[in-house]
């Protein structure tokens, strides 16, 4: 196991009912900014279940923050923040509602031209404004961890930056607020919570038996209990299984003291960016593609994956490959995400414009052994076509 940091400084309220215990969270006398999306949260009562619980604090609303949130949109709420002397952030939605208010935090403190924080990975983040969350879509893990993604519109760039100081200090995550979810948004939550245990999972070993043994224990949650989440919404034990393997799959823990890859997030990105397509999808697309290409340097943990999670004994170690690639591709198909950009519409025309924004974003030396040049992504779009 290489040597690691742990920081996990966020306060989990689980459970049917957490969102009443928000007061006690919230520093009596803040001036409180409510962040949310497209409104989601006023159909199916949790905005209303948050002015109970906060009915006699000073609070205000942000709203439209959208998926893939936009640094146009963000940029009103940090002169919200600025105009109102907010002190403190309570986010309530998906991971975009969470992304865009660290970014928010952190923009209203900063003293440069808040895009810089993505120019530089937030690592010039020196405060931000105290945040919270109540989660509504089980998926990112952004819930607790230091990590934002953001679009900047007008340019076609979709980032990450992170930084210690955007971490919620406490997140707010009550199943039964995930019954309203549309089928998509449940497929895509799985999806992603999927992907990013595989991650910092499938990459070459360095017997950390915890981190291996909790991650497959996260894939056979997610393989076990996304399918029945489309089919019985609301089944609490079902929901509550699901978020917490999102939240899990993401705070740090899994990926403590081991390689990780990332390859397959930072080329969807350049997917959603250009097309639109939602992060799930794109990394259904992208993975098992990604997989395939880099078969002989993840030889060993796909072998191991493909026993310890798909129950794949038999057969030579190519065919046990590929039956887990295969697995893999019929999971999400399972699970409603289509696996190729045919199925969205696309012919892989775009791949050198896909290609020269990754290269515009130094994502030149991706993977675990930083050996996907721009020609791997390249063979791995034309593979996922
Ligand atoms: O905007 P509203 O009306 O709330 O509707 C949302 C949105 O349209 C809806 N929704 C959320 N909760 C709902 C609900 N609808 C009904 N009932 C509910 N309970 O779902 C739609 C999608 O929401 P969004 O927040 O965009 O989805 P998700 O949580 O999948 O977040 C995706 C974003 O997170 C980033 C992605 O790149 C993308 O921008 N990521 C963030 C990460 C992180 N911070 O660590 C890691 C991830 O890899 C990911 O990159
Ligand atoms: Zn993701």
């Amino acid at each position: 196991m290489q040597n690691f940091i742990l920081h996990t400084p966020t306060k989990i309220l689980f459970g049917e009912g957490q969102i009443a215990q928000l007061r006690n969270e919230i520093p009596a006398g803040a001036r409180v900014l409510i962040t949310y999306g497209g409104g989601s949260i006023k159909k199916n009562g949790v905005l209303d279940q948050v002015y109970t619980a906060l009915h006699d604090f000073d609070v205000q609303e942000f709203s439209g923050i959208e998926p893939n949130p936009a640094y146009e949109t963000l940029m009103k709420a940090v002169e919200q923040v600025h105009k109102e002397k907010i002190t403190f952030l309570l986010a309530v939605g998906g991971g975009s509602v969470l992304d865009g208010t660290k970014f928010i935090a952190a923009a209203a403190n900063y003293a440069k031209e808040p895009w810089h924080i993505i120019e530089t990975v937030g690592s010039e983040i020196t405060s931000a404004v105290p945040m919270g969350a109540v989660l509504t879509l089980p998926a990112t893990g952004s819930e607790s961890n230091s990590g934002g993604v953001i679009t900047r519109r007008s340019t076609g760039d979709k980032q990450h930056f992170f930084s210690p100081h955007v971490f919620p200090e406490f997140a707010v995550l009550d199943p039964v607020v995930t019954y309203s979810l549309p089928a998509r948004q449940i497929a895509n939550g799985v999806v992603d919570a999927f992907v990013h245990t595989v991650e910092q999972y499938l990459t070459y070993p360095v017997d950390a038996k915890v981190q291996d043994r909790f991650a497959e224990g996260l894939l056979l949650t997610l393989i076990e209990e996304g399918p029945r989440a489309l089919k019985e919404p609301e089944n609490y034990s079902v929901r509550a299984n699901v978020m917490w393997s999102a939240t899990m799959a993401l705070n740090g823990l899994i990926g403590a003291g081991v390689p990780q890859d990332w390859a397959t997030h930072m080329l969807g990105h350049e997917l959603t960016a250009m097309h639109g397509m939602d992060h799930a999808q794109t990394l259904a697309v992208v993975l098992p593609a990604l997989l395939n290409e880099k078969r002989s340097q993840k030889h060993a943990k796909l072998l191991q994956y493909a026993e310890r999670v798909w129950g794949l004994r038999t057969g030579s170690d190519d065919q046990r490959i590929d039956a887990a690639i295969a697995a893999t591709r019929h999971f999400f198909e399972q699970m409603g995400v289509p696996t190729r950009l045919a199925d969205y519409d696309l012919d892989g025309s775009t791949i050198p414009a896909l290609l020269a924004k990754l290269e515009e974003h130094g994502m030149t030396t991706l993977g675990e052994h930083q050996d996907i040049r721009l020609a791997d992504s390249q063979r791995i779009y034309e593979a996922a076509r």
